[in-house]
């Protein structure tokens, strides 16, 4: 009796050092502090370490990516993303930095679009156009969150429930995004969403990088190399004309690298349109790897892999140094690129683009990876 007892309390013991090692385990990989307040939702500012003792950090507030923290060719680690270190930032500052962009990432065209026959009407909240799922689009929600349990690395699921015509969008809609940042630096998001009705939906990370250090000068001297034999031209308010262009004799030609800045000055009619790059590239989606910006002097290297047909890059060409981030930095003109995985800008009035309509019977499955290593 007494030799049953004394095992039964060393299992539970066991039990319980293992339930503690769990729990340590878990706290190490993730901790979370107040951020703020928004709409009545708590907002929680998540800090997650990988194996490698690299430390990104995420908010539910427009469930965005807020720090990047890896390590330079001689192990000096620096902030390599655009965000800010208190809530009030978010609150008064840029609308997009490192957000989830939605219910449709980029431009719909003088915010109109028809689902079923039925014409929907959007904010016009870029000109004469309807940008990034308008003012109050998934960027400026507060999501719910959960941090995963169980799981390799240290994993949060954000998740916003979108009601239906919300800015204007048909669908109540559930959007999920998973953040999991690996022992090998890499930021996997797993997006999820269903609908309840047909709607339109382009999903897309607005993440800012400067592999320098974010605001530590600009992106020009970046080496860019991007798996897409065309990309979408675009009329003088930013919307697809509907011609797909071979990138070929163009500089718009980064499927072997080249630094941004090299041809970002040129007399071509896209550049001129765009006050730089500010295009859709059709992805190739052959190798494994689609894009990858590459800096020769810190030897960081960003690598981006994705199952979504485009990217855009985006060069900073609206910064303006009127942004004060992450400790104190200041972000100047063109200093961070974007490579927003999406679908094309306008596809609902482009019916030669891929499609964007979301059904009830199959739900919107995509992953997305930014992969940081030194070369
Ligand atoms: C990008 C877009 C740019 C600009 C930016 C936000 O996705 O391509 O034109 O609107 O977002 O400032």
């Amino acid at each position: 009796m007494k030799k049953v007892k004394l095992l039964t309390v060393a299992l539970i013991a066991v039990l319980m050092a293992g339930m503690v090692a769990c729990k340590t385990k878990t706290k190490e990989m993730i901790t979370s502090e107040a951020f703020g307040t928004f709409d009545g939702k708590e907002v929680l500012l998540y800090t997650l370490t990988n194996k490698a003792g690299n430390v990104i950090k995420l908010t539910n507030y427009g469930a965005a990516i807020v720090q990047i923290n890896v390590p330079d060719r001689n192990g000096v680690k620096e902030n390599v993303t655009f965000g800010y270190d208190t809530f009030g930032g978010y609150a008064g500052g840029d609308l997009y930095f490192g957000k989830v962009v939605g219910q449709y990432a980029n431009r719909i065209a003088k915010g109109k679009f028809t689902v079923d026959g039925v014409e929907y009407s959007l904010a016009l909240n870029n000109g004469p156009n309807s940008l990034h799922g308008g003012p109050t689009g998934w960027h400026s929600r507060a999501w719910d969150a959960e941090v995963l349990k169980g799981t390799d690395y240290p994993a949060i699921r954000f998740t916003y429930n979108k009601p239906d015509m919300e800015e204007g969008f048909p669908g109540n809609l559930v959007a999920e995004v998973v953040y999991t940042w690996t022992d090998e630096n890499e930021i996997i998001m797993d997006y999820k969403v269903t609908t309840d009705r047909n709607t339109v939906l382009n999903i897309t990370n607005h993440a800012y990088f400067n592999l320098h250090g974010a605001g530590n000068g600009d992106i020009l001297d970046h080496e860019a190399l991007i798996r897409a034999s065309s990309f979408t031209p675009v009329d003088s308010t930013l919307i697809p004309t509907g011609e797909i262009r071979p990138v070929e004799g163009t500089p718009f030609d980064f499927r072997t690298p080249h630094l941004i800045g090299e041809r970002i000055s040129m007399d071509y009619d896209q550049l001129v349109l765009g006050g730089g790059y500010d295009h859709n590239f059709v992805l190739d989606n052959v190798e494994p790897v689609d894009a990858e910006v590459y800096d020769p002097s810190t030897g960081r290297l960003l690598e981006v892999i994705t199952d979504q047909p485009g990217v855009q890059l985006y060069t900073g060409n609206f910064l303006d140094g009127t942004q004060t981030g992450v400790g104190g930095k200041v972000y100047n003109y063109r200093s961070g690129f974007c490579l927003e995985t999406q679908h094309f800008p306008d596809s609902p009035n482009q019916p030669a683009f891929p499609s964007v309509i979301l059904t009830p019977e199959e739900p919107f499955l995509s992953s997305t990876v930014y992969r940081f290593s030194i070369r």
